[in-house]
């Protein structure tokens, strides 16, 4: 399907026949929608996005077929790292509301049976912690031993840096303590020391605490770090997968049904650990490897990439579920690609070299796919059949561009554009007071570009994106079937069945900018009747020669196989 038959994509309606959020695996049936709190809609027209501002909007969130908002963090932060710095774990930042208002966001989420989970990070404070400022203050202090210290700078020399654009070292001099403290990201997060049960017992009952309020679950951040060892890279640690399995036995035991979703971005063998060999760790991982592999198969026009690295994928326990996406709040990561890969990804997608961020490109998709909408579609059928529930980020399904001129990563954190009006609709402050400019410029600018306007035009991205979601729910095989690919001769064309039961759904997605034809061994489903889920329409019967498929240009097919 591509955006020139959109006219026959319309014909489906309702809610899909999966009852997702009711069963203690709903994560399966999930569609994620990542929200910065900060950037999505202003409350209190103070030009901070806040709670307020996000409860308002939980229709706008229903609507698009989202069962499940994950949020950055939204704890007390001198928000250095946008607040994966937390000062205070038990409460919410003042710019973004009060714990009542975070409170009744949750209530009106669950009411439209929306799930909420937020970030959770633990491998790591902000220096401004009370727990760190006491423990520096005092060596006395029972707080010392919350993080860790040397007086030598040179221990765990193996590990690795990764914010290469700003750090020197993982060691800090602290001129109070007199000793140096140990961070695997900026210099004012200090680690957390894991070696300490307090610790244990401290993040287990910041877990409580949220949970007891009814939230849904947690992305836990930069899991991997959690421990040190001389003479290791110090990241995926025996005694850092203990903890992990730790945190799942406690939560499962306190408050069942709880999502446990990791944030470890690293190669397919190790990112297998963390569902835990009995699935005993977390339900859920993020695709890392997968993730940059999309973008490489479709600009090569190359199935191989993205179908190698399924392959090499181990399987993983039947109560696990991997997490797709394409982008997030942070820059596209390529850490997990190889030398020449990564230098093929900035060649494609970074020319300019402010795009470019540590070991990444700090880009929004559109803008990445040069606004090219056929190539964000293949890209999306991809998202949405692939094994493993998808993550959608905000302002991603109305095409916003980014900044690059803005520090960091906030380029791809600016307000979300709702209208043409003032500040884009997302604030009714003084444009000045905005806590980030708008996009303004002639191709992503909120004039154009706005909820408002993609809502009202049926061909936008954003109704066509809707459309696709809705039908993706209604097929199962989508969020739970097995994966076999087929293996067509042409390799612009990647093609592959997802059975669940007797569900069998056939996907065939046009990597190319070109017409292709492929001839598909589909003998095993002789008798069979490919439907095309889109218009219902039938395709001929599949019989014991080479099925022929012609697909337009990054067009795709998803088909239901009927029996005669
Ligand atoms: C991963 C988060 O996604 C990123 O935004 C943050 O900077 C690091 N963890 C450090 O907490
Ligand atoms: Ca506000």
């Amino acid at each position: 399907m591509s955006s020139s038959e959109i006219s026959t994509f319309t014909q489906e309606d309702g809610d899909g026949r999966i009852a997702t959020n009711r069963e203690p695996d709903w994560y399966k049936d999930a569609i994620f929608y990542e929200v910065y709190v900060r950037g999505f809609a202003d409350g209190n027209a103070d030009g901070i996005g806040d709670f307020i501002g996000l409860t308002e909007k939980l229709p706008y969130i229903k609507e698009l077929g989202v069962n499940c908002i994950w949020l950055l963090p939204m704890y007390p932060s001198p928000l250095r790292d946008d607040g994966y710095d937390i000062a205070d774990y038990y409460n919410i930042h003042p710019d973004m509301g009060t714990l009542g208002d975070f409170e009744e966001f949750l209530r009106q989420a669950h009411e439209l049976d929306i799930r909420v989970v937020v970030d959770l990070v633990v491998n790591h404070t902000s220096s401004e912690c009370e727990w760190f400022k006491a423990a520096r203050q005092d060596p006395n202090s029972p707080y010392r031993d919350y993080y860790v210290w040397s007086d030598d700078p040179t221990r765990y020399s193996d590990a690795r840096i990764i914010f290469l654009d700003t750090e020197t070292s993982n060691w800090t001099f602290d001129p109070v303590a007199g000793q140096h403290y140990w961070h695997r990201f900026f210099s004012h997060q200090p680690d957390l020391n894991f070696e300490n049960p307090k610790v244990h017992e401290e993040l287990l009952k910041v877990a409580d605490f949220w949970l007891e309020k009814g939230l849904d679950g947690f992305r836990v951040d930069a899991i991997p770090y959690l421990y040190e060892e001389e003479g290791t890279n110090c990241e995926n640690l025996p005694k850092t997968h203990e903890f992990c399995k730790k945190l799942r036995e406690h939560v499962d035991r306190k408050f069942p049904g709880t999502l446990l979703l990791a944030e470890a971005n690293q190669w397919p063998e190790d990112v297998v650990e963390y569902f835990g060999k009995e699935g005993d760790e977390f339900h859920m991982c993020f695709n890392f490897p997968l993730m940059p592999r999309m973008f490489m198969s479709v600009r090569r026009e190359d199935r191989k990439p993205v179908e190698d690295i399924i392959l090499n994928l181990p399987k993983i326990p039947p109560n696990a579920q991997w997490c797709q996406f394409l982008r997030n709040h942070d820059e596209l990561s390529l850490e997990m690609v190889t030398d020449e890969e990564r230098d093929y990804m900035y060649t494609e997608y970074a020319r300019d070299p402010r795009m470019k961020i540590n070991l990444g490109i700090r880009r929004r998709l559109f803008p990445l796919m040069e606004n090219n909408r056929r190539a964000i579609e293949i890209l999306h059928s991809l998202l949405l059949t692939l094994p493993g529930s998808p993550i959608l980020y905000y302002g991603d399904e109305i095409g916003m561009g980014d900044n690059i001129y803005l520090g960091d990563r906030n380029g791809v954190r600016t307000p979300m554009q709702w209208t043409g009006d003032r500040n884009a609709g997302f604030s009714r402050s003084d444009p000045s007071r905005l806590y980030c400019p708008v996009i303004a410029d002639p191709v992503y600018g909120f004039q154009g570009v706005n909820v408002e306007s993609a809502s009202r035009h049926e061909s936008s991205f954003l109704n066509w994106l809707k459309r696709l979601i809705r039908i993706r729910k209604r097929y199962i095989a989508f969020a739970r079937g097995e994966v076999h690919f087929l293996h067509p001769a042409n390799h612009r064309v990647i093609t592959y069945l997802c059975i669940h039961g007797d569900e069998i759904m056939l996907v065939i997605n046009n990597l190319s900018r070109f017409s292709q034809y492929v001839e598909i061994d589909m003998r095993d489903f002789a008798g069979y009747t490919p439907i095309d889920v889109f218009s219902s329409n039938p395709f001929p019967q599949i019989g014991e020669l080479p099925y022929l498929v012609t697909c337009g240009p990054h067009g795709f097919y998803w088909f239901k196989l009927e029996k005669g």
